[in-house]
């Protein structure tokens, strides 16, 4: 099983977009996986197609140790299941900081869990409920927007991750950094780009996801990309990156 805290503490970069259709498209290529929303706004679940609703119990009662992941685990029609949220859960933040290993809460209610994939969709801030992602989490994939401040933050996040590395996970590394809503026409973007790739190299996933406004329609209608538009850009960037993904945890392992 591998764990993957999708993270950047900015709002709006393509957390939960990339959550979403990764975890659609990591399903297309045959794996078992789970989606945990880990955001009081509860976009991923919506976005998965989950109504309010039906989303109880939630990650919320999880966290809290009152239900076990596989009784709060639900099954979607696109191949993948989900770990609702609400936004009762902006209340777990607090109520956490009481309990015993409150860092490890998530992390403890994963183990044994039966998937080849587990898809952490993190809130936009450094709190309580990210620490929990990171803590449970093999390793971090960042959606950033190549703009100007983007290698500001993505320095801020590098650093949080150290500490969590420091304290309370060792083995947290970083699985790759993926360009969202790219616009190959602005030179900033080139520039930012660029930049990205001198700094960290081959974790920059080659995948580059396109502004697509089909991946902003599709969750409008509770589906990912692939259920709405399979043929769009959208869909296809989160095909292939599902796929470079598992090509070099394929070739990580045959080098091992
Ligand atoms: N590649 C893209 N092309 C067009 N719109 C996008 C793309 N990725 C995300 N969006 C839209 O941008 C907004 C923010 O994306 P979202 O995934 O919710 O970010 P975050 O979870 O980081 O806050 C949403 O309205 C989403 O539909
Ligand atoms: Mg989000």
């Amino acid at each position: 099983m591998k764990v993957l805290a999708i993270t950047n503490q900015k709002g709006g970069v393509g957390k939960t977009t990339t959550a979403v259709n990764l975890a659609a498209s990591l399903a297309h290529e045959g794996c078992r996986v789970l989606l945990i929303d880990l955001d009081p706004q509860g976009n991923a679940t919506t976005g998965a197609g989950i109504t309010k609703r039906e989303a109880l119990p939630t990650v919320y009662q999880v966290l809290l140790g009152q239900v076990g992941l596989g009784e709060a685990a639900l099954a979607t029609e696109f191949g993948f299941a989900v770990l609702p949220a609400n936004r009762e859960l902006a209340g777990a933040e607090v109520e956490i900081i009481e309990l015993e290993r409150r860092e490890f809460r998530l992390r403890d209610a994963l183990k044994d869990a039966p998937y080849d994939f587990v898809l952490i969709d993190c809130p936009p801030a450094l709190n309580m409920l990210t620490v929990n992602g990171l803590v449970a989490a093999d390793a971090v994939l960042i959606p950033m927007q190549c703009e100007y401040y983007a290698l500001e933050g993505l320095s801020d996040l590098v650093e949080t991750l150290k500490k969590v590395r420091a304290h309370l996970n060792p083995r947290l590394e970083i699985e790759g950094l993926l360009r969202t809503m790219y616009n190959p026409q602005s030179t900033l973007t080139q520039q930012v780009s660029g930049e990205l790739e001198r700094h960290f190299g081959r974790k920059v996933y080659n995948t580059i996801v396109p502004r697509n406004v089909r991946l902003a329609e599709a969750p409008s209608y509770g589906k990912p990309v692939l259920a709405f538009d399979r043929s769009s850009k959208g869909a296809q960037a989160y095909l292939a990156l599902a796929q470079e993904m598992l090509g070099r945890l394929a070739h990580d392992e045959g080098a091992a």
